[in-house]
């Protein structure tokens, strides 16, 4: 099946949200250290910007390292870590290039000095971009993320703004204050687990398991979870006849 001729072009998501999973045991599988999937990794991470931007998908946020990460051996972590922004460094062109707009969520203060000056330097020179919100959660935790909200409404409360905590305040406080939420998150490997991700913003998005290892997903794939997507009805709470404005 051609899954890209069969999208309904009226109904892509604006905001896809991908945990990229599997790259460790794609790579033992093929009796090769982990580090050689990670480096896999990075291409299909290439691939699918370029496929998001075919469709007119407006944001893509990966999950490219959790706070839990670093607690994986120290080799790991710094091979990931030179990996993330070498990868940054080296793409700046084609970020540039496709109007892409670089934008991180996490602990960006964990990473090493040298990975923050990359970092600021790409979120820089993209943020007038406009075709495509590249996020990158780096060191992210969904519940740190919450908590340092919360933290930051008490501060501010304090200073005197009394008003009651809102649904919206708390959003706004949120790192991902500036993206939609996403209609569709993504999780490849065949792991049916949030992980900590985006705990908040997923409270209503359709969520699609790809039993694919992040290597091994490509295009072909991506368009099935939007074809699963589009199949769905998203009712918010509603019934159906609300949903299709019939009158019951
Ligand atoms: C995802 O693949 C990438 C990162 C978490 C950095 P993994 O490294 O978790 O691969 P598996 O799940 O061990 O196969
Ligand atoms: C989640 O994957 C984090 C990223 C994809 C970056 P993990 O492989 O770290 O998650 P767990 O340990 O299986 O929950
Ligand atoms: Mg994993």
């Amino acid at each position: 099946m051609d899954n890209f001729q069969n999208l309904n072009n009226n109904n892509i998501p604006s905001h896809i949200a991908i945990i990229m999973d599997g790259n460790g045991r794609w790579a033992v599988e093929r009796g090769k250290k982990r580090f050689f999937g990670h480096l896999e990794g990075v291409r299909v991470i290439k691939k699918i910007v370029e496929s998001s931007i075919k469709i007119k998908i407006k944001y893509l946020t990966l999950f490219a390292f959790s706070k839990e990460n670093w607690k994986r051996p120290k080799k790991e972590v710094n091979l990931l870590m030179k990996l993330i922004i070498s990868t940054i460094k080296k793409n700046q062109n084609h970020f540039l290039k496709n109007k892409i707009k670089i934008n991180i969520i996490g602990s960006v203060s964990d990473l090493p000095k040298d990975s923050q000056e990359a970092i600021d330097q790409m979120v820089e020179v993209t943020k007038n971009n406009k075709v495509l919100t590249l996020t990158l959660a780096l060191s992210y935790s969904a519940r740190d993320e919450i908590v340092d909200a919360i933290n930051n409404i008490i501060e501010m409360k304090k200073n005197g703004n009394i008003e009651p905590i809102t649904d919206k305040i708390l959003s706004n406080h949120l790192q991902t204050a500036n993206l939609p939420d996403p209609e569709l998150l993504i999780r490849t490997s065949g792991e049916k687990r949030i992980s900590n991700f985006l705990l908040w913003q997923i409270a209503f998005s359709e969520l699609y398991f790809s039993e694919k290892k992040w290597p091994d997903f490509d295009e072909e794939e991506l368009y099935m979870a939007i074809f699963e997507y589009q199949k769905r009805e998203r009712r918010f709470g509603k019934t159906t006849a609300q949903i299709n404005n019939e009158t019951i």
